[in-house]
């Protein structure tokens, strides 16, 4: 009897990491936790966080130079968690070099860059994935079994919204200038909110969108913080929005608000995904403290009666579930299932947002 050749251990998954603020250090800490990865490079322009973590998780590439980190280290993926306007052109080179991309939200400044992504990763046939990482919070999670159970019925409406008490990323950073951000709060917080709400109801199309923007903090050196370490320029002008609402409307009818703001007169950060269905309403809300208790609240009614559910959050995800989503998506040995296109329509929902708010009009998508 001839017994089976052992099977051999998959090769680890080469890895690299471009950016190590505070993005790239939570792509960095996901990759050196997975042991079916090697994080075998990383790249930034400060030669201390390239020390700190080469050495913290003993990474033998640290290049101050994405492109030769690209050339030469042999990847299999790679995090891109670098000021917004480098998304587009640092993906399209890696994708193109063959390597599988995961990128910081927003995906890019504009639907038409990423667009390109997406076609740069539909010709290489390699994965284009977006870091989504707060639709992974456990209250989130929970909150879509609750839909997909279909206890709240057909949803057709929710309200969503991220306002912070003080929180404009570290004035004069490239977060605050319009052509390396692409815009202000909306394209920062409320793209996670965007994006959660349109996750949980199902990914309805948006086909039109009503907005406006204000800069009332910015402007005047107020409600500042301390994220973003790079691009600093001392005094430069505050050029995008500190706060944005819009109305959404949904293929099939329904509507969405959402309202994001890095600066308000308000007691605390706010965070909040209310839905309201036809045989139930849940919503979902927490601070700015990430150890903030999860909580899920569903009214409905059982039996004729009215019934209050509190279904139990699960374990949070965050980034480390993002980067386990995006290699789940490189083992899949599907990459044209994973090009981006989902991230692509929450851009383009973006851009209709900012055209709405210039025209003083709505916008069709
Ligand atoms: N998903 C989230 O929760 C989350 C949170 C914060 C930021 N972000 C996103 O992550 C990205 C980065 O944000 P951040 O706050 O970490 O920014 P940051 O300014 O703090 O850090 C940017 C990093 O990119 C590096 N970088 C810039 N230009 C480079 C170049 N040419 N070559 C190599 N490295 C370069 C910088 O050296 C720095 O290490 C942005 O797109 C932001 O929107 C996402």
């Amino acid at each position: 009897m001839t017994s089976a050749a052992p099977q051999s251990a998959p090769r680890p998954l080469r890895a690299g990491v471009i950016g190590l603020g505070w993005a790239g250090q939570q792509h960095v800490a996901a990759y050196a936790a997975d042991p079916a990865v090697e994080l075998v490079a990383i790249s930034a322009m400060e030669e201390h966080l390239l020390a700190q973590f080469g050495d913290e998780h003993d990474v033998p590439g640290r290049y101050q130079d994405w492109k030769q980190m690209i050339a030469e280290a042999e990847l299999d993926v790679v995090s891109i968690a670098t000021p917004t306007f480098l998304h587009e052109p640092m993906a399209i080179h890696a994708l193109e070099a063959g390597v599988n991309v995961l990128t910081e939200k927003p995906m890019a400044q504009t639907g038409e860059a990423a667009a390109r992504m997406v076609a740069a990763a539909q010709k290489a046939g390699k994965v284009l994935d977006v870091s989504f990482n707060h639709r992974q919070r456990g209250d989130v999670t929970a909150l879509k079994d609750v839909v997909d159970s279909g206890v709240l019925g057909k949803l057709y409406y929710a309200k969503t919204g991220w306002i912070r008490r003080q929180g404009i990323p570290g004035l004069g950073t490239w977060f605050t200038k319009a052509e390396s951000s692409g815009g202000g709060a909306m394209m920062d917080i409320g793209i996670h909110m965007l994006d959660m709400a349109l996750h949980l109801m199902g990914e309805p199309a948006v086909t039109a969108a009503s907005a406006s923007t204000h800069a009332e903090f910015g402007p005047l050196g107020r409600g500042g913080s301390g994220f973003g370490i790079s691009q600093v320029e001392d005094g430069a002008p505050f050029e995008v929005e500190d706060l944005a609402t819009a109305f959404l409307r949904l293929e099939g009818g329904g509507t969405l608000l959402l309202e994001s703001s890095w600066a308000q007169w308000i007691p605390h950060d706010l965070c909040y995904v209310t839905l309201y269905g036809a045989d139930g309403g849940a919503t979902i809300e927490w601070g700015g403290d990430p150890a903030d208790p999860r909580k899920i609240t569903v009214w409905t009614e059982v039996a004729g009666f009215p019934a209050e559910l509190t279904p139990a959050a699960g374990e949070d995800g965050r980034h480390a579930a993002a980067v386990a989503g995006f290699l789940q998506k490189v083992a899949s040995g599907e990459p044209g299932a994973h090009d981006g296109s989902l991230a692509l329509r929450r851009a383009r929902v973006i851009d209709a947002c900012y055209a709405s708010a210039k025209a003083g009009a709505e916008v069709s998508l």
